[in-house]
């Protein structure tokens, strides 16, 4: 029989001796596994291989694997999805893959799926239509269903097979999360069945299985309880209130849609199937899963474009301890580097250790993995460490002369090949350059504040700078998993350069006195992660008014950001700006209920700036195209990722404006 789908791609096929069939997923001319048309359509050649030769009772079973190195299936094809632009072409390319789903589960025969690697979305929805899972320990296995980040949940029965796995309050978490989980909590859960400890013990484990006919045991008695009123009711609305908490529904109503799917329809699982696809398929087709999808394609796009170099950067030295070089350090060290951290001022540099600590706890497990970061992080007061560095950034005082003066020196202190980088956010390339011999050498690398989370880092290529150093540093903020964006040099760049004059209206705006809080929250209300008053206290006032200033965005000579820069208030690094800042979250005084259609109008206003100035970069040619600018304002400001992007949203006005004028 194997030679009968001897013409299969995607997989590969084969009945052993044993009476036991084996499909191996290994996607053509693609390194990760992911559900595309030609491998669903090859799967249900494989199923109806095996639909047959059960009748014939030639088979005793069917293992699902993978012959790739780090996913068993790492999701749907999203390259495909944009062929998927309606609910009609939804609900049909999803009723095919429900019934070859459907098919899988019905088999007579047992079907276990044997994981490795990711097992995400679409995949985990795979293996969930088997009758047993196993997974193996290893580091790189992770199960999830990452949907609700793409603006959708699970809509290949994931839903309703996941409840049934692992009760409502475990599978409904991991779908409103979207976290990857790791194959132990994935077992606590019921989402698999066992666990072995390597990649090889798989097959054998599988093999068992399948003699064994062994079969999912399902969630126990007491989960599948919360399913019966009135606790599947208690539990959505503590869902909700959650949700709520961290999203709105107006710009992200697929958890919503998920959590009101699993509250009517929670205890009838034909009817929970049913309705699934029919409030999953307006998700899928609607703007907000667009936007996302574009999102993680800008992401992809930066990664594949980023500047290739066979640099391999092991040790960092970072001069300026405070709100970016302590970061900056701390985020290497999380990346497996060695990083040494100079400051003039010791409690600057006790302080960013001990946020280092702070970070390290959160984004690395176990007290081994903590304690060797700790140990990779060293506070170097003198510089020794500069000799053998790597890669050199500067992130010390906005101030031109103390710059130069710094790099003057740290020229003959570098070792030949080392990156020379500074974080300016508003300084001219050229002119830091100029105090060098060498000028080529400079690059800038400009992170964004908070550093772990922001993921963009623009790369600032000057008019000396050469394009090897460009390529080396592009090289390291890869391997520190960042998304690097070539910009060139201009006041700004590409990302402050958008950002000055947002953040300078709403200054101009509170000293005409609209209230702080409602410009904050009016540009929440726009979709922002945080308003630009409390934007410009994290950055430090300044920073934002030494860049406000140098765009020319700065406002007379007495406004609210000045006189609180006279006073010595930064911000957040000095406990008081436009807020008093508590252990680390700004004090919100007024319990004012704005209107929220007045805030809606003030949101789309105070973006306007920031619109009318990516526009003005991209003409002046500071990035590549559009996409680019979307990028870099999404990456490094958190821009509304459901939006699309700044250009990418204005163009959708303008369009929808256009077809309005157009049906008048
Ligand atoms: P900060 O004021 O928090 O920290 C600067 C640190 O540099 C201080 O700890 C100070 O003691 C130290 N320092 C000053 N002169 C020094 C010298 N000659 N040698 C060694 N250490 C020295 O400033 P922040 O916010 O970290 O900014 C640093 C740089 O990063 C600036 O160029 C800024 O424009 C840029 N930047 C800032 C961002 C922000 O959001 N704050 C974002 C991106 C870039």
């Amino acid at each position: 029989m194997a030679a009968t789908l001897s013409y299969l791609q995607d997989w590969r096929f084969s009945i052993d001796f044993e009476g036991i069939a084996w499909a191996v997923f290994d996607r053509k001319g693609e390194t990760m596994n992911s559900l595309g048309r030609r491998p669903t359509e090859e799967l249900g050649d494989i199923v109806k291989a095996i639909e047959n030769a059960a009748i014939r009772g030639e088979v005793k079973g069917l293992v699902l694997m993978s012959a790739k190195e780090s996913s068993f299936v790492a999701g749907a094809d999203i390259h495909e999805f944009e062929s998927f632009n309606t609910e009609d072409k939804v609900k049909e390319v999803v009723g095919q893959t429900l019934e070859l789903f459907d098919r899988i589960d019905r088999l007579p025969v047992t079907v276990v799926a044997a994981i490795h690697g990711y097992c995400l979305g679409g995949g985990l929805e795979l293996a969930l239509a088997c009758d047993y899972r196993i997974a193996d320990r290893e580091e790189g296995t992770r199960l999830g269903f990452p949907e609700v980040k793409l603006g959708m949940f699970p809509g290949l029965n994931g839903t309703v097979r996941s409840i049934a796995a692992a009760g409502p309050l475990d599978a409904m978490t991991a779908m409103l999360t979207g976290r990857m989980l790791r194959p132990t909590s994935a077992r606590a859960m019921g989402l698999i069945d066992q666990i072995v400890p390597t990649r090889h013990a798989l097959r054998w484990a599988a093999r068992k299985a399948v003699l064994q006919k062994r079969r999912s045991k399902g969630a126990p008695w007491w989960k599948k309880m919360m399913l019966k009123e009135p606790v599947r009711g208690l539990l959505a609305k503590q869902m909700r209130g959650k949700t709520a908490a961290k999203v709105r529904e107006d710009h992200y109503p697929a958890p919503f849609k998920l959590i009101e799917l699993f509250e009517r329809y929670g205890d009838d699982p034909d009817a929970m199937r049913k309705a699934e696809t029919e409030i999953f398929a307006p998700l899928m087709a609607g703007e907000t899963a667009r936007n996302l999808r574009r999102v993680f394609q800008l992401s992809e796009m930066l990664k594949d474009e980023a500047p290739k170099h066979s640099f391999k950067p092991l040790r960092v030295h970072v001069i300026g301890a405070g709100t970016m070089g302590g970061d900056i350090a701390a985020w290497c060290v999380v990346c497996g580097m060695q990083a040494s951290l100079q400051d003039l001022d010791e409690t600057q540099l006790k302080k960013a250790l001990g946020r280092a600590k702070g970070l390290f706890g959160k984004q690395l497990r176990g007290k081994l993995a903590v304690d060797a970061a700790i140990a990779r992080l060293i506070p170097d007061p003198d510089g020794k460490h500069i000799k053998h560095a790597d890669v050199v950034i500067e992130a010390i005082v906005e101030k031109l002369d103390i710059k130069q003066a710094l790099f003057r020196d740290l020229e003959t202190k570098i070792k030949p090949g080392a990156v020379l980088a500074t974080n300016t956010s508003s300084l001219r390339l050229e002119d830091i350059a100029a105090a060098l011999t060498d000028p080529g050498r400079l690059v800038g690398l400009h992170f964004f504040n908070p550093v772990p989370q922001l993921p963009l880092v623009e790369i600032v290529r000057g008019e000396t700078t050469r394009v090897d150093e460009v390529r080396k540093a592009a090289a390291f903020v890869t391997a520190i998993k960042k998304l690097p964006l070539v910009v060139k040099s201009c006041p700004g760049f590409l990302v402050n350069r958008a950002l000055a004059p947002y953040m300078m209206d709403a200054v101009r705006r509170l000293d005409e006195g609209t209230p702080r809080d409602k410009i904050d929250q009016a540009a929440l209300a726009f979709g922002m992660p945080m308003g630009p008053l409390e934007l410009m206290d994290m950055v430090g006032l300044d920073i934002a008014n030494a860049v406000g200033e140098k765009l020319g965005g700065g406002s007379g000579t007495d406004n609210p950001l000045l006189r609180l820069v006279a006073e010595g208030k930064f911000g957040k690094k000095t406990g008081e700006g436009f807020y008093v800042w508590e252990k680390g979250k700004p004090k919100r005084e007024t319990a004012e209920q704005y209107d929220p259609a007045e805030l809606d109008r003030l949101g789309r206003e105070l973006i306007k700036p920031m619109l009318d100035e990516c526009e003005r970069a991209l003409a002046d040619g500071i990035v590549a195209n559009a996409d680019h600018v979307d990028a870099g304002v999404i990456f490094g400001t958190g821009f509304a990722p459901f939006r699309g992007g700044p250009l990418h949203y204005r163009r959708n006005q303008e369009n929808a404006a256009a077809s309005t004028a157009a049906v008048a």
